[in-house]
Protein backbone atom coordinates (compact mmCIF):
# COMPACT_ATOMS: atom_id res chain seq x y z
CA UNK A 1 0.00 0.00 0.00
CA UNK A 2 0.96 3.65 -0.83
CA UNK A 3 1.95 5.27 2.29
CA UNK A 4 -0.88 7.83 3.36
CA UNK A 5 1.24 10.83 2.19
CA UNK A 6 0.78 9.51 -0.87
CA UNK A 7 -2.51 8.61 -1.18
CA UNK A 8 -3.27 11.85 0.08
CA UNK A 9 -1.72 13.36 -2.89
CA UNK A 10 -2.94 11.40 -5.78
CA UNK A 11 -6.85 11.49 -3.84
CA UNK A 12 -7.04 14.84 -2.14
CA UNK A 13 -10.98 14.00 -1.20
CA UNK A 14 -12.71 11.08 -0.36
CA UNK A 15 -16.14 11.09 1.24
CA UNK A 16 -17.58 7.88 2.81
CA UNK A 17 -21.05 7.11 3.81
CA UNK A 18 -21.47 10.73 4.82
CA UNK A 19 -25.16 11.54 5.93
CA UNK A 20 -26.48 14.90 7.56
CA UNK A 21 -29.30 16.28 9.23
CA UNK A 22 -30.12 19.53 10.50
CA UNK A 23 -31.14 20.13 14.14
CA UNK A 24 -33.89 22.17 13.31
CA UNK A 25 -35.08 19.66 10.10
CA UNK A 26 -36.34 16.53 10.01
CA UNK A 27 -35.09 15.03 7.04
CA UNK A 28 -31.73 14.23 5.75
CA UNK A 29 -30.40 16.51 3.72
CA UNK A 30 -27.48 14.14 2.36
CA UNK A 31 -27.70 10.52 2.43
CA UNK A 32 -24.95 8.11 2.21
CA UNK A 33 -22.99 10.48 -0.44
CA UNK A 34 -19.20 8.64 -1.67
CA UNK A 35 -17.28 10.93 -3.64
CA UNK A 36 -13.55 10.70 -4.96
CA UNK A 37 -11.67 13.70 -6.09
CA UNK A 38 -8.38 12.86 -7.47
CA UNK A 39 -5.75 14.80 -8.12
CA UNK A 40 -5.55 17.98 -10.89
CA UNK A 41 -9.41 17.05 -11.31
CA UNK A 42 -12.01 19.86 -12.12
CA UNK A 43 -15.36 18.67 -10.95
CA UNK A 44 -18.88 19.69 -11.10
CA UNK A 45 -21.35 19.05 -8.24
CA UNK A 46 -24.17 20.35 -9.54
CA UNK A 47 -28.61 19.36 -8.40
CA UNK A 48 -31.44 21.36 -7.70
CA UNK A 49 -31.76 23.55 -4.96
CA UNK A 50 -31.61 22.46 -1.96
CA UNK A 51 -30.09 19.34 -2.77
CA UNK A 52 -27.55 19.92 -0.48
CA UNK A 53 -24.70 20.94 -1.94
CA UNK A 54 -23.71 23.82 -0.19
CA UNK A 55 -24.38 21.39 2.86
CA UNK A 56 -21.23 18.35 1.05
CA UNK A 57 -18.89 21.55 0.51
CA UNK A 58 -19.16 23.39 4.18
CA UNK A 59 -18.66 19.49 4.80
CA UNK A 60 -15.44 18.64 3.18
CA UNK A 61 -14.02 22.52 3.70
CA UNK A 62 -14.37 21.43 7.71
CA UNK A 63 -17.14 24.82 7.93
CA UNK A 64 -19.32 22.12 9.30
CA UNK A 65 -19.01 19.23 11.54
CA UNK A 66 -19.32 16.03 10.50
CA UNK A 67 -21.87 13.49 11.83
CA UNK A 68 -22.18 10.25 10.38
CA UNK A 69 -19.51 8.37 7.69
CA UNK A 70 -15.96 9.57 6.78
CA UNK A 71 -14.30 12.33 5.21
CA UNK A 72 -10.37 12.69 4.31
CA UNK A 73 -8.89 15.69 3.04
CA UNK A 74 -5.59 16.60 2.22
CA UNK A 75 -4.66 13.42 4.55
CA UNK A 76 -6.26 14.65 7.02
CA UNK A 77 -9.44 12.84 8.61
CA UNK A 78 -11.93 15.31 9.78
CA UNK A 79 -13.68 13.89 13.25
CA UNK A 80 -16.34 16.01 14.96
CA UNK A 81 -16.09 19.46 16.43
CA UNK A 82 -13.82 21.71 16.46
CA UNK A 83 -10.31 19.57 15.82
CA UNK A 84 -7.28 20.13 14.76
CA UNK A 85 -7.46 18.29 11.57
CA UNK A 86 -10.68 20.63 10.86
CA UNK A 87 -8.48 23.86 11.69
CA UNK A 88 -5.54 22.71 9.07
CA UNK A 89 -8.45 21.95 6.16
CA UNK A 90 -9.72 25.11 6.59
CA UNK A 91 -6.48 26.54 6.33
CA UNK A 92 -5.37 24.59 3.40
CA UNK A 93 -8.38 24.58 1.07
CA UNK A 94 -9.41 27.74 -0.80
CA UNK A 95 -13.08 28.02 -0.16
CA UNK A 96 -15.20 30.53 -2.74
CA UNK A 97 -18.36 31.45 -0.64
CA UNK A 98 -21.63 31.62 -2.44
CA UNK A 99 -22.07 35.10 -1.23
CA UNK A 100 -18.23 36.34 -1.06
CA UNK A 101 -17.82 36.99 2.54
CA UNK A 102 -16.10 39.74 1.80
CA UNK A 103 -15.22 42.08 4.85
CA UNK A 104 -16.77 45.81 4.07
CA UNK A 105 -14.07 48.07 5.77
CA UNK A 106 -10.81 45.75 4.01
CA UNK A 107 -9.61 46.61 0.36
CA UNK A 108 -9.04 44.12 -2.02
CA UNK A 109 -5.42 44.14 -1.23
CA UNK A 110 -5.80 44.11 2.12
CA UNK A 111 -8.18 41.02 2.41
CA UNK A 112 -5.89 39.15 -0.22
CA UNK A 113 -2.76 40.08 2.65
CA UNK A 114 -4.60 38.97 5.38
CA UNK A 115 -5.44 35.43 4.03
CA UNK A 116 -1.47 35.09 3.00
CA UNK A 117 -1.18 35.08 6.95
CA UNK A 118 -3.02 32.12 7.03
CA UNK A 119 -0.25 30.21 5.89
CA UNK A 120 2.89 28.85 7.93
CA UNK A 121 5.57 31.09 5.89
CA UNK A 122 3.57 34.48 5.35
CA UNK A 123 5.12 35.93 2.19
CA UNK A 124 6.39 39.63 2.82
CA UNK A 125 3.89 42.72 1.90
CA UNK A 126 5.53 43.57 -1.59
CA UNK A 127 5.40 39.78 -2.57
CA UNK A 128 1.98 39.15 -1.78
CA UNK A 129 0.93 43.08 -3.32
CA UNK A 130 3.05 41.35 -6.66
CA UNK A 131 0.64 38.77 -6.67
CA UNK A 132 -2.12 40.16 -5.79
CA UNK A 133 -2.01 42.19 -8.84
CA UNK A 134 -1.16 39.05 -10.83
CA UNK A 135 -4.04 37.43 -9.56
CA UNK A 136 -6.40 40.29 -10.37
CA UNK A 137 -5.04 40.74 -13.74
CA UNK A 138 -6.26 37.51 -15.02
CA UNK A 139 -9.23 37.68 -13.28
CA UNK A 140 -10.34 41.19 -15.14
CA UNK A 141 -10.31 43.29 -11.93
CA UNK A 142 -6.87 44.18 -11.88
CA UNK A 143 -8.05 48.02 -11.40
CA UNK A 144 -9.92 47.04 -8.09
CA UNK A 145 -6.58 46.08 -6.10
CA UNK A 146 -7.50 49.39 -3.62
CA UNK A 147 -10.86 49.13 -3.90
CA UNK A 148 -13.78 48.92 -1.09
CA UNK A 149 -15.92 46.32 -1.50
CA UNK A 150 -18.95 48.78 -1.73
CA UNK A 151 -16.81 50.40 -4.35
CA UNK A 152 -17.17 47.23 -6.70
CA UNK A 153 -20.40 45.19 -8.37
CA UNK A 154 -21.84 41.43 -7.32
CA UNK A 155 -19.74 40.21 -9.64
CA UNK A 156 -16.38 41.74 -9.25
CA UNK A 157 -16.84 41.20 -5.39
CA UNK A 158 -17.17 37.85 -6.41
CA UNK A 159 -13.85 37.56 -8.73
CA UNK A 160 -12.51 38.97 -5.38
CA UNK A 161 -13.66 35.79 -3.41
CA UNK A 162 -11.94 33.50 -6.17
CA UNK A 163 -8.73 35.71 -5.60
CA UNK A 164 -8.64 35.22 -1.98
CA UNK A 165 -8.77 31.17 -2.58
CA UNK A 166 -6.24 31.36 -4.78
CA UNK A 167 -3.57 33.52 -3.45
CA UNK A 168 -2.25 30.83 -1.28
CA UNK A 169 -2.06 27.98 -4.45
CA UNK A 170 -4.02 25.88 -2.29
CA UNK A 171 -3.75 22.22 -3.14
CA UNK A 172 -7.78 22.00 -3.20
CA UNK A 173 -10.37 24.62 -4.22
CA UNK A 174 -14.44 24.61 -2.96
CA UNK A 175 -16.13 26.75 -4.74
CA UNK A 176 -19.81 27.18 -3.98
CA UNK A 177 -21.46 28.73 -7.44
CA UNK A 178 -18.41 31.02 -7.55
CA UNK A 179 -20.03 32.38 -11.35
CA UNK A 180 -23.41 32.87 -9.78
CA UNK A 181 -23.81 36.85 -10.96
CA UNK A 182 -21.33 36.90 -13.49
CA UNK A 183 -21.96 37.07 -17.32
CA UNK A 184 -21.00 34.39 -19.34
CA UNK A 185 -17.65 35.75 -20.66
CA UNK A 186 -16.89 36.05 -17.15
CA UNK A 187 -17.72 33.43 -16.30
CA UNK A 188 -15.26 31.40 -18.70
CA UNK A 189 -12.84 33.96 -17.53
CA UNK A 190 -13.04 32.58 -13.68
CA UNK A 191 -13.10 28.87 -14.81
CA UNK A 192 -10.23 29.28 -16.85
CA UNK A 193 -8.00 31.19 -14.11
CA UNK A 194 -9.21 28.08 -11.91
CA UNK A 195 -8.04 25.53 -14.61
CA UNK A 196 -4.71 27.30 -14.90
CA UNK A 197 -3.79 27.21 -11.34
CA UNK A 198 -4.78 23.05 -11.29
CA UNK A 199 -2.75 22.66 -14.19
CA UNK A 200 -0.16 24.73 -12.94
CA UNK A 201 0.33 23.05 -9.35
CA UNK A 202 -1.80 19.56 -9.50
CA UNK A 203 -4.78 21.04 -7.09
CA UNK A 204 -8.09 19.87 -7.56
CA UNK A 205 -11.12 21.74 -7.57
CA UNK A 206 -14.63 20.77 -6.95
CA UNK A 207 -17.20 23.03 -7.95
CA UNK A 208 -20.86 23.96 -7.66
CA UNK A 209 -22.88 25.25 -10.60
CA UNK A 210 -26.04 25.56 -12.24
CA UNK A 211 -24.11 26.80 -15.73
CA UNK A 212 -23.98 24.03 -17.88
CA UNK A 213 -22.12 25.75 -19.97
CA UNK A 214 -19.26 25.07 -17.66
CA UNK A 215 -20.25 21.86 -17.50
CA UNK A 216 -18.29 21.11 -20.46
CA UNK A 217 -15.13 22.57 -19.11
CA UNK A 218 -15.05 19.99 -16.28
CA UNK A 219 -13.57 16.33 -15.66
CA UNK A 220 -16.40 15.35 -14.28
CA UNK A 221 -20.38 16.40 -13.08
CA UNK A 222 -21.70 15.07 -10.11
CA UNK A 223 -25.01 15.51 -9.57
CA UNK A 224 -26.83 15.23 -5.91
CA UNK A 225 -30.88 14.96 -5.92
CA UNK A 226 -32.20 15.18 -2.15
CA UNK A 227 -29.55 14.29 -1.04
CA UNK A 228 -28.03 11.24 -3.03
CA UNK A 229 -25.40 11.46 -5.47
CA UNK A 230 -27.47 10.43 -8.49
CA UNK A 231 -25.18 10.40 -11.41
CA UNK A 232 -21.20 10.69 -12.30
CA UNK A 233 -20.50 11.24 -15.84
N1 LIG B 1 -28.85 26.00 8.63
C1 LIG B 1 -29.85 25.20 8.20
N2 LIG B 1 -30.82 24.78 9.07
C2 LIG B 1 -31.81 23.97 8.64
N3 LIG B 1 -31.94 23.52 7.37
C3 LIG B 1 -31.01 23.90 6.49
C4 LIG B 1 -29.92 24.76 6.84
N4 LIG B 1 -29.15 24.96 5.75
C5 LIG B 1 -29.74 24.28 4.75
N5 LIG B 1 -30.84 23.64 5.19
C6 LIG B 1 -31.73 22.75 4.38
O1 LIG B 1 -30.94 21.66 3.94
C7 LIG B 1 -31.26 21.31 2.61
C8 LIG B 1 -30.01 21.37 1.75
O2 LIG B 1 -29.55 22.73 1.71
P1 LIG B 1 -28.26 23.16 0.92
O3 LIG B 1 -27.15 22.25 1.26
O4 LIG B 1 -28.06 24.59 1.15
O5 LIG B 1 -28.72 22.88 -0.61
P2 LIG B 1 -28.20 23.49 -1.98
O6 LIG B 1 -26.90 24.15 -1.74
O7 LIG B 1 -28.11 22.29 -2.90
O8 LIG B 1 -29.26 24.43 -2.45
C9 LIG B 1 -32.37 22.26 2.17
O9 LIG B 1 -33.60 21.63 2.37
C10 LIG B 1 -32.20 23.43 3.11
O10 LIG B 1 -33.44 24.07 3.33
MG1 LIG C 1 -26.24 26.14 -2.04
Amino acid sequence: MAPASALAREVPVRVRGVSYSYENGPKRVLDNVDLTLRRGEFVVLTGHSGAGKTTLLTLIGAIRSLQDGAINVLGLELGGRGTAAQEEVRRKVGFIFQDHNLFAALTVFRTLWLATGLTEEPPSREAALEEARELLEQLGIGQHLHSLPRQMSTGQKQRVAVARALINAPQLILGDEPTASLDHQSSQMVIGVIRRHLAATGASALVVTHDDRIFGMADRVLRLQDGRLVSDT
